[in-house]
């Protein structure tokens, strides 16, 4: 029996009937096609960290979903008590992973819809985490949808598109953002082709980026970290598309470690770099690239993971950072669910959340 497509799996949900979050296991692709089934914070948080759910707006989607199924499970009796657990649990899991805001955002919300229904029966206050994590579901769709629609206004049919890491549907609920317009194109019978830098040292353009577009019978071609700049020396780049983890207000922007050296390359090469940014990704109480906790990971990542056997020498030191800032003079333009974002990116920016306040 042919096995489902990808595009068809959710990266992210909840099983009504249980309370459980389910997750597609992301460190298993494209081996395996695995999903989990989560209620318990500690289990949660290890998946975040581990990187079984990851990409911005799909980590913030599960921890949303995932707090609910550990709410879910606190005893019925004192309304206090169960807030004190919420706020112990939400800060437990918004500790899982610092660079990227959607986590820290979507705990915020959960805790709007919480502190808007006062001193509620616990009960109520179940049922109103569970519809906020499920609207902030929903609206990760429509809102990478959005993006797909303004993103495919910048690039034509025949495009050759370069992408970083995965900003595509498995880092999302659906569509993902810098591959929502790839996505959208195909649905409607464009052909693009597309470069997936391999990513190092997770692999995530070569393990999910190159699994999820081939998968939707796009034009794909796997390369190294090190040749992008070959590729558009030769001229088949005409645009650069990558997602974020959390944009600055002054627009410097902090992705996948790697993205700041493409944004580089493209300048060189003239090749416009757009980032795109669902607002849940844009941080306008951070004022610079400087103020972005960078998260550093382990050692072993480097060193031994995807080889059969350890490849570097005991002893030798390690610098693994999981992300890097691209400084906003090398942006093109930011692709957001409200439209797309010119320089100077300081007005621009402050101007969307004022467009967005009026929505
Ligand atoms: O460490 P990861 O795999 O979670 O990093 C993901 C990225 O850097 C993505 O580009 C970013 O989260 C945007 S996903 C729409």
């Amino acid at each position: 029996m042919e096995k489902e497509n990808i595009l068809n799996q959710d990266t992210v949900a909840l099983d009504q009937q249980t309370d459980e979050l389910i997750i597609l296991d992301q460190t298993l692709l494209p081996g395996e096609v695995v999903h989990l089934r989560l209620s318990r914070a500690e289990d949660i948080y290890e998946a975040i960290y581990k990187l079984r759910v990851r990409g911005a707006p799909a980590i913030g989607v599960a921890a949303a979903l995932g707090l609910y199924a550990v709410c879910r499970r606190l005893p019925e009796g004192d309304p206090a008590e169960f807030h004190r657990e919420f706020v112990r649990n939400r800060d437990y899991l918004a500790s899982a992973r610092p660079t990227a805001v959607n986590l820290m955002w979507a705990m915020d919300q959960m805790t709007k819809a919480l502190e808007a229904q006062g001193d509620a029966p616990v009960p109520q206050l179940k049922e109103a985490l569970k519809a906020e994590a499920l609207r902030l579901r929903e609206e990760d769709i429509q809102v990478c949808r959005s993006i797909g629609e303004y993103g495919l206004s910048l690039i034509h049919d025949g495009d050759g598109i370069l992408t970083h890491c995965n900003a595509g549907q498995l880092a999302t609920v659906r569509y993902g953002t810098a591959l929502a317009p790839i996505h959208l194109g195909r649905e409607r019978g464009m052909n693009f082709r597309v470069f997936t830098d391999e990513t190092r040292p997770l692999l995530q353009g070569a393990r999910l980026s190159a699994f999820e577009m081939v998968a939707h019978g796009v034009d794909t071609t796997l390369i190294c970290d090190n040749m992008a700049s070959s590729v558009m020396n030769n001229g088949w780049v005409q645009a650069v598309f990558v997602g974020c983890d959390r944009v600055a207000a002054n627009g410097d922007t902090a992705n996948k470690i790697g993205t700041s050296g493409v944004a580089i390359l493209a300048k060189h090469y003239g090749i416009p770099f757009y980032v795109c940014a669902p607002t849940s990704t844009i941080d306008m109480n951070c004022p610079t690239g400087k103020d972005i906790h960078i998260e550093q990971r382990a050692a072993e990542e480097v060193t031994e993971m995807w080889y059969a056997k350890r490849m570097a020498p005991q002893g030798v030191k390690v610098y693994n950072p999981a992300f890097d800032v691209t400084s906003q003079e090398l942006i093109t333009a930011f692709v957001t669910e409200y439209g797309i974002v010119r320089p100077p990116f300081c007005d621009g920016l402050k101007k969307l959340f004022e467009k967005k306040r009026e929505k």
